[in-house]
């Protein structure tokens, strides 16, 4: 095993360990995809508190710490951090066999380790706005025969029905178009975030044809996602994450008007502190 090898291998456990026993199949996702084959050549640029950090050095060693490592820079878009991805595949746990929607592929890192949980018999179809980073996305992923890559805003396309939709761009609220895809039994993943940035992961879980389970999986700080994001809701989200933690949440509700223990409500959806009955 070479060095970059026995890294990768450290890493993968590393980023991996922070909800108690990693499932294996996602440690070895992480050990096995080439971080250095989707991030361009360095040296990189390293988001850091306060801007970015020039990682001096074009030594893919580097690249293997829990670190977020800048894709677009001046867009501030970047290759997320390792470990909350760790945290939110184990949460929506794609499976072998299972149609997955990457909402925001970058240059395809995560949309790798998507196209290995669900094998050859699944598939991911990975929507990505920006063409440029589409087109790297294609490139990176051409190897993998599972991947579609869809130069396309996936809020506004046919989307196929899901069993995961895998989204990493910050949304102030939930688009109709994404829990429309959801198959029974399918999970959501989503960055629910104000305007100004912070916000949470949340996972929506289809129980049925219009009830869903959901609940807080992190706090997260995503940049938005391009026609996902509104203002009026943006101010709504920030008035119920002031008055209570996003950790009550327990279901979606759609097609009835929120009730006393509604958390934020959307257009056409409410997140509630109450159990599904
Ligand atoms: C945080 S970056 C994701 C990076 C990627 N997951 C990675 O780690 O390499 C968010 C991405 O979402 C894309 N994006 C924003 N709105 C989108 C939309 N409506 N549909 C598809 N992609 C979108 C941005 O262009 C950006 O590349």
């Amino acid at each position: 095993m070479n060095t970059l090898d026995t890294l990768r291998r450290f890493y993968a456990r590393l980023v991996t360990s922070s909800g108690g026993d990693a499932d294996p199949r996602i440690v070895e996702a992480f050990a096995n995809v080439e971080r250095e084959a989707f991030v361009g050549p360095g040296p990189w640029q390293i988001a850091a508190e306060g801007g970015y950090m020039d990682s001096g050095t074009d030594d893919p060693a580097i690249l293997y710490q829990d670190i977020n490592i800048g894709l677009v820079p001046k867009l501030g878009i970047n290759n997320g951090q390792p470990s909350l991805h760790a945290r939110c595949l184990a949460a929506c746990a794609p499976k072998a066999g299972e149609v997955v929607v990457h909402v925001g592929a970058g240059t395809g890192y995560y949309t790798a380790m998507l196209a290995r949980l669900v094998e050859r018999s699944g598939h991911v179809h990975a929507f990505e706005i920006n063409p440029d980073l589409a087109s790297r996305s294609e490139r990176n992923l051409s190897g993998y025969g599972n991947v579609t890559v869809h130069a396309a805003s996936a809020v506004e396309a046919h989307l196929p029905p899901a069993s995961v939709i895998y989204v990493c761009a910050g949304a102030t609220h939930i688009p109709d178009i994404w829990l429309d895809a959801l198959t029974i039994g399918g999970r959501l993943i989503l960055p629910l975030t104000t305007s100004d940035g912070p916000g949470f992961m949340l996972l929506v879980t289809r129980q049925s044809g219009a009830t869903y389970e959901a609940r807080h999986i992190s706090s997260a700080y995503f940049i938005g996602c391009i026609g996902a994001r509104d203002e009026t809701q943006s101010h709504a989200l920030r008035a119920a994450l002031r008055a209570q933690s996003p950790k009550a949440i327990r279901s979606l509700r759609r097609g009835e008007a929120p009730d006393e223990t509604a958390w934020c409500a959307g257009p056409g959806w409410w997140l509630s502190t109450a159990s599904l009955p």
